[in-house]
């Protein structure tokens, strides 16, 4: 049995926009780091400062390595409905 994705607006994951509540939008899926502001490299601020838009081209900038790109799947939380996007 799958799973079907969880669908969220724009407006609801952009709710999630503190160091206590942190959710961020990479590709059109959705990633609550709360858990991981601590230990993320590239520090804190820089991952509450990616909540409420399109944190894409910000986290394809650094040049991920593969191994952040796999630890992403431990932060999946749905996807966001593109039709929402500003
Ligand atoms: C570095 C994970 C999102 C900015 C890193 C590193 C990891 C990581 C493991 C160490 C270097 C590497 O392995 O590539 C993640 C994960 C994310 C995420 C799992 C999302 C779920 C973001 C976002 C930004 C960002 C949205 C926004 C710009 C940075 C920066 C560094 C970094 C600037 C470099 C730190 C340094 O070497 O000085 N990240 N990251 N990251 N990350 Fe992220």
């Amino acid at each position: 049995m799958t799973l079907d994705p969880k669908i969220l607006s724009f407006e609801e994951v952009s709710k999630h926009n503190r160091k206590t509540d942190c959710w961020v939008i990479i590709s059109g899926k959705v990633y609550d780091v709360t858990p991981f502001l601590d230990d993320h490299p590239g520090g804190d601020e820089i991952l509450i400062l990616a909540t409420e838009k399109d944190a894409t081209e910000d986290f394809e900038d650094v040049g991920h390595s593969q191994n952040a790109i796999d630890m992403m799947k431990d932060y999946y939380v749905g996807e966001v409905d593109s039709n929402t996007m500003p």
